[in-house]
C-alpha cells in the first residue's frame, strides 16, 4: 500500500472497489460525494473568524442544543451534496429531527443511506480548536419509500463509515470494512491525498480522554478506573497523560494514531451518555475496529446495538484493545449491565 502514497481518495476508492468484484461503484460515487462536502465545509472552517459564520443561529435542535451558524452551514452542505449525489435514498443528521428522504427523480435507484453528524465539536468553533465531520452508510433495507429502519441499523451492518477533521491540517480518514485509511487535503490541487494506509491503533495506550469536570457524576466503576489511570505503576506506564479536547473527532484521532481510551461515560446528568449512537459511536467504533482497538458501552461491543431511536445516546469507551477490556474489571456484578 505504501506505493499507492500520495494518490487522491477519488483514485483509492475506485483502486479498492475493484476488491468487490459486485462493486458497481455506486458506494465509491457516494465516498466522493462526501469528500466534496466535505471540502466545502472545510472552506469555511478555515475562514470562520473572518466571515458572519462564527457564533449562534439562535435556534436550538432537536438535541435541545444551541445550534452555532457553522454546524447549520455544514449540515446544509451535507445534505445538498447527498441529494445531488444522486447515491442516496435517505439520511439522518444530528441536526434534523426526523430522517430525510430523498425524492429527487436521480436518487430513485439508489441503494445507501447515510447518517451524519455535520459539525462535530461545535463548542470548539469560536475558539480555533480541531472539529470534524463524522459520516456513516448502510445498504437500505426496504424497497420502494425508504422508511426509518433503513436507519435504525446495528453499526456492524454498515458498509463504510469515516470521519473528517478539520485541524492543523485536514483529513478524511474512512473505512469500507478494509482497513482505515487517512488521507490529506492538498489545498494546492484541492484533493484528498493518501497520507495514511491502513492505519493500526496500538494494543496498549498512555491516554485517557474523558471530562474530569464530571468526576462527580460518573458510577462508581468508572471513578475508579480513571483512579486506576492515575497511579504511579512505572513498569505499566501510570500514571497515562489526560487529553481531552471537548471534540469526539479529535480527541479519537489522536487517540487512533497514539493508542488511548476515549470515554463519554453515563453520567446523573445524562444516565445514557451524551453521544448519540448513530452517527457518533458507531461511525467511530466501526473504525476504531478496523484499526484493532474496541468500542463498547462499558459491557457490549457498540456494533452490536440495535438502535431503536435516531438521536439515541450510549456511553461509550472506545479505543486501545487492552485498555476498553480493562473497563468490565472495575464494575462489581451489581453494575454490569
Ligand atoms: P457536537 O458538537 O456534534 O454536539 O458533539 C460534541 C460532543 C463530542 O464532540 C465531544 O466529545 C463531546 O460533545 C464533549 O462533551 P462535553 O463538553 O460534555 O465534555
Ligand atoms: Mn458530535
Ligand atoms: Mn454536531
Amino acid at each position: 500500500m505504501q506505493d499507492l502514497k500520495g494518490i487522491t481518495f477519488d483514485e483509492f476508492v475506485i483502486i479498492k472497489q475493484k476488491d468487490f468484484s459486485s462493486a458497481s461503484g455506486d458506494l465509491s460515487k457516494l465516498l466522493r460525494d462526501i469528500a466534496l462536502a466535505s471540502k466545502v465545509i472545510n472552506r469555511e472552517v478555515n475562514k470562520a473568524g473572518l466571515g458572519e459564520i462564527l457564533g449562534m443561529t439562535g435556534a436550538r435542535n432537536v438535541q435541545g442544543e444551541e445550534v452555532q451558524k457553522l454546524d447549520e452551514y455544514a449540515n446544509e452542505q451535507m445534505i445538498k451534496y447527498m441529494k445531488a449525489g444522486g447515491q442516496c435514498c435517505a439520511m439522518g443528521s444530528e441536526e434534523e429531527e426526523d430522517f430525510i428522504i430523498v425524492n429527487e427523480e436521480h436518487a430513485k435507484d439508489a441503494h445507501y443511506v447515510v447518517l451524519f453528524d455535520p459539525l462535530d465539536g461545535s463548542s470548539n468553533i469560536d475558539v480555533n480548536a480541531s472539529i470534524g465531520t463524522i459520516f456513516s452508510i448502510y445498504r437500505r433495507v426496504s424497497t420502494g419509500t425508504p422508511t426509518i429502519d433503513d436507519l435504525l441499523q446495528a453499526g456492524k451492518h454498515q458498509v463504510a463509515a469515516g470521519y473528517v477533521i478539520y485541524g492543523s491540517s485536514t483529513m478524511l480518514v474512512y473505512t469500507t470494512g478494509n482497513g482505515v485509511h487517512g488521507f490529506t487535503l492538498d489545498p494546492s490541487i484541492g484533493e484528498f491525498c493518501l497520507s495514511h494506509p491502513n492505519i493500526m491503533t496500538p494494543e496498549n495506550g498512555k491516554i485517557y480522554s474523558i471530562n474530569e469536570g464530571e468526576n462527580n457524576n460518573w458510577p462508581e466503576y468508572v471513578k475508579e478506573y480513571v483512579q486506576y489511570c492515575k497511579e504511579n505503576v512505572k513498569e505499566e506506564n501510570r500514571p497515562y497523560s489526560l487529553r481531552y479536547i471537548g471534540s469526539m473527532v479529535a480527541d479519537l484521532h489522536r487517540n487512533l494514531i497514539k493508542g488511548g481510551i476515549f470515554i463519554y461515560p453515563p453520567t446523573t446528568k445524562a444516565p445514557k451518555g451524551k453521544l448519540r449512537l448513530l452517527y457518533e459511536c458507531n461511525p467511530m467504533a466501526f473504525l476504531v475496529e478496523q484499526a484493532g482497538g474496541k468500542a463498547t458501552d462499558a459491557t457490549n461491543r457498540i456494533l452490536d446495538i440495535q438502535p431503536t431511536e435516531l438521536h439515541q445516546r450510549v456511553p461509550v469507551f472506545i479505543g486501545s484493545k487492552n485498555m476498553v477490556e480493562k473497563i468490565p474489571t472495575f464494575m462489581k456484578s451489581e453494575a454490569k449491565a
